[in-house]
C-alpha cells in the first residue's frame, strides 16, 4: 500500500499513520519526525530547519524533497509506505511524482483528513508525546493512565515546541495557503479520498481501512 495522509496540523495524520504501520508492517515516513530528529541531533540540516519550524513555517522544498527521495529508495519501502506530512506544497508533490515514476511505483490513494479549525487548536494544545518511545497522547481525547507518564514505557510526556497557540495559528495559515491546494491537485489525478477526521481515533482508522481495502 502506497499512501499519502494529507491534512492540516492536528488532523490526526501521525496518529493514523502509526496505526496503519503496525497493521500493515510498512514504514511511516513523517518529514516532521525526521526533521525533529535532525534538530535533536544538532546536524547542519537540523540547525537550518529549526528556525523555520519554530516560526511555524515550512522548511525549504529542496531540503524535504531530498530527505523523502532518499528514504523512498530504502528497501523497507518496497512493499509500501505511508507518507505523513509530505508533500506539503505543489513543488513537493511534483517532485514526489517524479521520484515515484523513476522507482516504477504508483500511489494507491491520498487520504485527506478534514477537521474544523477550533478542534485542530484543541487537539494540538492538548497533545503530549513520550520523550522515550515517541507514543502520542492527548490530555483529553487520549489520556495516559497516569498524567504525564507514558503507558507503554513509563517515559515522561512532553509538549512539542511548536504546539503553542500562536505558532499553531501560523501553521494553520501556512496549511491553508500552501498545502490545501494539494486537495485539488490529487482530486484531479483521481487519487483523493476524503475522510471525516472529526470522528474518534478508532472510527477514523475504520474509515481509512474501508477505503484502502477496496
Ligand atoms: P509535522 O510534524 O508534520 O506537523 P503537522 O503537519 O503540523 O502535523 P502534526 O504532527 O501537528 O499533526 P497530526 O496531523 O500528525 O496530528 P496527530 O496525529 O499528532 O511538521 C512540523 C513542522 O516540520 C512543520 O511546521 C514544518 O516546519 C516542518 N515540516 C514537516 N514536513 C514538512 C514538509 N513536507 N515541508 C516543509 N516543512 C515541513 O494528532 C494531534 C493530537 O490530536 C494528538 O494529541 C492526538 O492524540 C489527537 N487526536 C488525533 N486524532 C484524533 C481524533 N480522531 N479524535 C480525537 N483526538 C485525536
Ligand atoms: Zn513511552
Amino acid at each position: 500500500m502506497k499512501l499519502i495522509l494529507l491534512g492540516p496540523p492536528g488532523a490526526g495524520k501521525g496518529t493514523q499513520a502509526k496505526m496503519l504501520t503496525e497493521r500493515f508492517g510498512i514504514p511511516q515516513i513523517s518529514t516532521g519526525d525526521i526533521l525533529r530528529a535532525a534538530v535533536a541531533a544538532g546536524t547542519d540540516m537540523g540547525l537550518k530547519a529549526k528556525a523555520f519550524m519554530d516560526q511555524g513555517g515550512l522548511v525549504p522544498d529542496e531540503v524535504v524533497i531530498g530527505i523523502v527521495g532518499d528514504r523512498l529508495q530504502e528497501s523497507d519501502c518496497d512493499p509500501g509506505f505511508i507518507l505523513d506530512g509530505f508533500p506539503r506544497t505543489v513543488p513537493q508533490a511534483d517532485a514526489l511524482g517524479e521520484v515515484l515514476s523513476e522507482l516504477g511505483k504508483d500511489l494507491d490513494a491520498v487520504v485527506s483528513l478534514t477537521v474544523d479549525e477550533e478542534m485542530l487548536v484543541e487537539r494540538l494544545t492538548g497533545r503530549r508525546t513520550c520523550s522515550a518511545c515517541g507514543k502520542g497522547f492527548h490530555v483529553r481525547f487520549d489520556p495516559p493512565g497516569t498524567a504525564g507518564i507514558c503507558d507503554v514505557c513509563g517515559g515522561s510526556l512532553v509538549q512539542r515546541d511548536d504546539d503553542r497557540e500562536e505558532t499553531i495559528r501560523r501553521r494553520l495559515k501556512v496549511y491553508r495557503e500552501q498545502t490545501a491546494p494539494l486537495i485539488g491537485y490529487y482530486r484531479d489525478k483521481g487519487l483523493l479520498q476524503e475522510v471525516d477526521g472529526m470522528a474518534g481515533i478508532d472510527e477514523v482508522q475504520g474509515q481509512i481501512l474501508g477505503l484502502v481495502r477496496k
